[in-house]
């Protein structure tokens, strides 16, 4: 058996709102494997992004996490300083979210925010830099890397920002990909070809995918195994076959019965 490379055991993480503590995550425990698909799936508002934010310590300013570990390739995240967790932060586990959009600066050209991630985490001249951006466009099936490089997020539809913010994440060659809902604002179409690029290039580059969704059917097509969060926990896990055909939680069943009465399982 392939061996773990992130476990996250009994992490609790709470924020403060208005001088009130909430509890956002209730004591999650979960693990990856090297080259695994994994999909953490639930309801909006049970606790996904905030676990995913943990791994790499980008949680809102509010944020606290009370309790728990969260090992990388055996060393535990939460007790290194910023500037071990920033060379961990994408060099080694990147992020894709839902707005690449709102990540993606407005004011510099797709080519030069992806020079400058690639002169970041590589070291690379200005103009070896330039070439591996359009070498990552091509990589993420952009069909002409050389007009794409000259324009702005704005000109781009939000399909196109998500490849470009793929090839971001992608240019410090990750052993992790976290992609916290990347296809849900795209419409259907423009989302089967997303999964498909994320899923191909998975399987070209080797990374593990930590795929955040509510949506059971995306889980349906790319999961090796599923973590069913509710209300701040982990309330089933298991093979894709068994959470997705054997339910055993009430909520698991609710989720399925929910995804199977509109035809998407
Ligand atoms: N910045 C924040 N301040 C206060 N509470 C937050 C903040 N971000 C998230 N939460 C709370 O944490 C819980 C989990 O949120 P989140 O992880 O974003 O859910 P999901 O990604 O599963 O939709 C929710 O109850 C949400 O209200
Ligand atoms: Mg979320």
């Amino acid at each position: 058996m392939t061996p773990e490379i992130l476990e996250i055991i009994d992490l609790k993480v709470d924020f403060c709102l208005q001088g009130k503590i909430n509890q956002a995550v209730g004591g999650v425990s979960l693990f990856i494997r090297d080259h695994e698909t994994v999909v953490l799936a639930g309801e909006s508002g049970s606790g996904k992004t905030v676990t995913a934010l943990s791994i790499t310590g980008i949680l809102p300013p509010n944020a606290l996490i009370a309790q728990g570990k969260i090992l990388y390739r055996g060393r535990d995240l939460l007790t290194l300083g910023e500037d071990a967790l920033s060379r961990i932060r994408g060099n080694q586990i990147a992020y894709i979210f839902q707005e690449p959009g709102a990540y993606l600066n407005p004011v510099l050209s797709i080519g030069d925010q992806l020079s400058e991630t690639i002169i970041l985490h590589q070291g690379l001249t200005k103009e070896a830099a330039r070439e591996e951006a359009a070498e990552l466009l091509a990589l993420v099936k952009i069909r002409d890397p050389k007009d794409i490089i000259r324009s702005y997020p704005h000109q781009l539809s939000g399909g196109m920002n998500q490849r470009v913010f793929l090839a971001m994440a992608l240019a410090c060659k990750p052993r992790i990909l976290i992609a916290d809902e990347p296809t849900t604002s795209l419409d259907v179409t423009v989302e089967a070809k997303m999964l498909e690029l994320l899923m191909g290039l998975k399987k070209e580059i080797g990374f593990a995918l930590l795929f955040i969704t509510h949506n059971l059917s995306i889980a349906k097509k790319i999961a090796d195994r599923i973590y069913v969060m509710y209300r701040g926990k982990i309330v089933e896990e298991g093979d894709q076959d068994k959470i997705l055909t054997r339910p055993e939680h009430a909520h698991t069943k609710e989720l399925v019965a929910a995804f199977e009465k509109i035809g998407k399982l």
